[in-house]
């Protein structure tokens, strides 16, 4: 492993690198678990900005970061100057003085690759509209503990393949050898340039990539099915109705199940809409009339899912990446 280098998108990391953070994680998953210290980056900081909200990867930075021994400074979406008083530019170099490592939540990859430009220091990409590679790190874990391995894994992604997590799966997939398969109407599918860089990729490491329309066609021998939100972080309310409409025959609900094998299990990187429990989920209902969305309820709290492993491991493979960039 590259020592200091950003932590930015999948792409930049080799399948090696990438098992590397993965078993790390789970290192340090069994040393939290035995309670054996393993504050490695004692006396550093690290800065943490969200310029979109978070549970998980927040609190999962900052577990990690204290585990490690470090201090830690949150900065909320309206918490800090960045964008509106002071560039990005400017600001990399400001927390690059004072921190040994920055996380950025937002916007743009551009705006997380142009903070790693100038920062001096680590920069990780703690989600962005284009890439999500925390949460993939977290996954892979989570598939890993349960099945032994990545290599040949069949993981089917339900629904908007287009956004952070469709194409971070399908990158993650195709850098390990699994078999992705994107299961949307066609304009969900991701960027032809995208679909073309991982299947380079693919025809390295032997993964497969697949872009199908037909649920049905999709989960046949899934290992995995996978969804998340149908409408982003950022997007404008506007998009519900279209998105409701197209994706609707993408839910994954118990006869999606049915149809792949009773091994299956059901991933998602939460927050989910599954209920009423939700305002947004409340909202919608009113609205529209559906009480369960990208899936339903039933699966959601179903034994073949296993959301909550992953929303655990998504400290455990934080910590990995910044115990394994920040060190000297
Ligand atoms: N999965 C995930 O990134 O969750 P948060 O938005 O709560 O950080
Ligand atoms: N696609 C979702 C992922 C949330 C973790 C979003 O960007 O809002």
């Amino acid at each position: 492993m590259t020592k200091h280098a950003h932590f930015l998108k999948l792409l930049d990391f080799t399948p090696a690198e990438i098992q590397e953070f993965i078993d790390t994680a789970a290192d340090l998953k069994a040393k939290k678990k035995a309670r054996i210290p393993h504050d490695t980056l004692k006396g550093k900081n690290v800065a943490l900005i969200f310029e979109k909200t978070s549970t998980r990867t927040r609190c999962a930075f900052e577990v990690a970061a204290h585990d490690l021994g470090m201090g830690v400074t949150y900065l909320d979406p309206t918490g800090s100057q960045i964008g509106k008083k002071e560039s990005i530019a400017d600001t990399a170099r400001v927390l690059g003085r004072m921190y040994d490592g920055i996380e950025y939540r937002g916007f743009g990859q551009e705006i997380v690759e142009e903070l790693a430009k100038y920062a001096g220091v680590p920069v990780f990409n703690g989600l962005t509209n284009e890439f999500h590679p925390t949460q993939i790190l977290a996954d892979f874990l989570t598939v890993q503990e349960h099945f032994g391995h990545l290599k040949g894994i069949k993981l089917v992604y339900m629904g908007d393949a287009r956004y952070n997590m469709g194409n971070s799966l399908m990158v993650g997939c195709a850098k390990m050898g699994m078999h992705f398969v994107a299961c949307a109407p066609e304009k969900y599918f991701p960027d032809a340039a995208l679909i073309a860089a991982c299947q380079a990729i693919a025809s390295e490491t032997g993964a497969i990539l697949e872009f199908i329309e037909d649920p049905a066609q999709a989960v046949k021998d899934a290992d995995v099915i996978y969804t998340d939100v149908w409408v982003s972080m950022g997007e404008p309310d506007e998009v519900w109705a279209e998105r409701l409409h197209d994706l609707l025959p993408y839910q994954v609900n118990d006869a999606l199940m049915a149809k792949a094998k009773k091994e299956t299990v059901f991933m998602h990187c939460l927050p989910a809409f599954h209920d009423l429990g939700t305002g947004i989920g409340r909202q919608i209902s009113e609205k529209y009339g559906l009480n369960e969305l990208e899936v339903t309820n039933s699966v959601f709290e179903s034994p073949r899912s296993i959301v909550f492993d992953e929303a655990e491991n998504r400290m455990h493979t934080i910590k990995a990446v910044m115990a394994l960039l920040m060190q000297d």
